[in-house]
């Protein structure tokens, strides 16, 4: 379906379009139709859908995909290839959320595909996992993000580097590239750390073979006796082999955040401008004490008291991101990216520090006026905040 056709699905889309172009040709500023003009962007970009899981689809022993579509079986927002929703959960009482990114192909929409990855200790993969089934239902945000193609700055040249998980919105990208038939090349350099781990194995490989704009190439970290395919790390040697010249190429990196961090060194030691390189955030950092600006004598393990103005208050760990320890003692603070990026999930610090690790994007207005992003602030001692 094409890109147009997927949007007259939406409900008043056609007819708010012949509107704005009768607008256009009459000159107006849209003021007197502002009503109208509100309730479309609220339904290309709602605040909240309501999902129910279709299919569940076993990708590796560790990863299953979600399909999720609208529990009114209506068409769902469209969005663009690399975007991701905000599930939002609650597990054993605890009202938390986190976001994915969408793996299916943004020409349809009437399912968004979730490829959910087992973490390690993962409170919410473990729960998607082992709790949830065909029928029920789900809530999330609209899709967001700025990971995606740009066709003003990035060209037709794309290179997108994934570690494991992180080929969730390669195959969006992808599939946007030749559902469409766009004439782009991508080329995907897929890391993983096991053989078993290798998520759309196959379906990439075939997709591969049948069309010669999508070259793949497969590397596994840790492989089994006798694996015959490529193996050991990433270094600049098997790029420079896989990539030849870099000049005018577009790379886009996803995977866990050590991944993500070698990757942008090896690419920027080749000599490829930090503007060329789009990097997708990957949550709050596991050891924001190994980052630069993490004071002396501070533990993980520290326990803090943080204070909610007018509300209550709680005790912590320093190393839990005070979103996290906000939603665990029943506090809601609005979030979408968990990353650091976004800036929804603001709180004012009133009083105390935390530390702002190197994923915190905050503004100069945000620090002028103590703002803090709770999904990636450690509090470092106690801490009194505004919500
Ligand atoms: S949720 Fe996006 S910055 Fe915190």
């Amino acid at each position: 379906m094409s890109e147009h056709n997927a949007l007259n699905l939406i409900a008043g889309y056609s007819q708010a379009l012949a509107g704005k172009h009768e607008l256009e040709r009459s000159g107006s500023d849209f003021y007197e139709v502002r009503g109208e003009v509100g309730s479309m962007v609220v339904q290309l970009h709602p605040k909240r859908l309501s999902l129910e899981v279709a299919e569940i689809i076993e990708e590796t022993p560790t990863t299953k995909t979600l399909r999720l579509v609208a529990a009114d079986r209506s068409a769902l927002p469209p969005f663009q290839a690399g975007q991701y929703i905000n599930l939002f959960v609650e597990i054993d009482g605890v009202k938390t959320a986190r976001p994915y990114a969408i793996s299916s192909s943004p020409t349809q929409c009437f399912f968004y595909d979730l490829t959910v990855k087992r973490a390690r200790g993962g409170f919410v993969s473990g729960h998607l996992l082992d709790r949830v089934e065909v029928g029920q239902r789900l809530q999330s945000s609209g899709p967001m993000g700025t990971f995606h193609h740009n066709p003003l700055f990035h060209g037709d040249d794309l290179v997108f580097l994934a570690g494991g998980s992180g080929s969730a919105p390669a195959r969006s990208l992808l599939l946007d590239i030749l559902d469409r038939e766009l004439p782009r090349r991508f080329h995907l350099i897929y890391v993983n750390s096991h053989v078993d781990d290798v998520i759309f194995a196959e379906k990439f490989r075939a997709l591969a073979s049948r069309h010669s704009n999508f070259r793949l190439a497969e590397l596994i970290t840790r492989p089994p006796e006798g694996y015959s395919g490529r193996s050991g790390r990433l270094t600049r040697e098997l790029l420079q082999q896989e990539l030849g010249e870099l000049d005018g190429k577009m790379f886009y990196i996803c995977g866990p955040t050590p991944f993500n961090d070698s990757c942008v060194e090896l690419l920027t030691a080749l000599g490829v401008p930090r503007r060329r390189i789009r990097v997708e955030a990957n949550g709050a950092p596991k050891a924001p004490d190994q980052q630069r600006g993490w004071p002396v004598g501070v533990a993980l393990d520290d326990e803090v008291q943080i204070t909610v103005r007018g509300r209550g208050s709680f005790r912590s760990k320093v190393g839990e991101p005070l979103l996290n320890a906000l939603e665990r003692h029943g506090y809601f603070a609005e979030n979408a990216c968990r990353s650091g990026e976004c800036s929804l999930c603001r709180v004012k610090l009133v009083s105390g520090s935390v530390f702002n690790p190197q994923e915190a994007h905050l503004r100069k207005s945000d620090r002028d006026f103590n703002w803090i992003y709770s999904c990636v602030a450690f509090p470092l001692g106690d801490i009194e905040i505004q919500l």
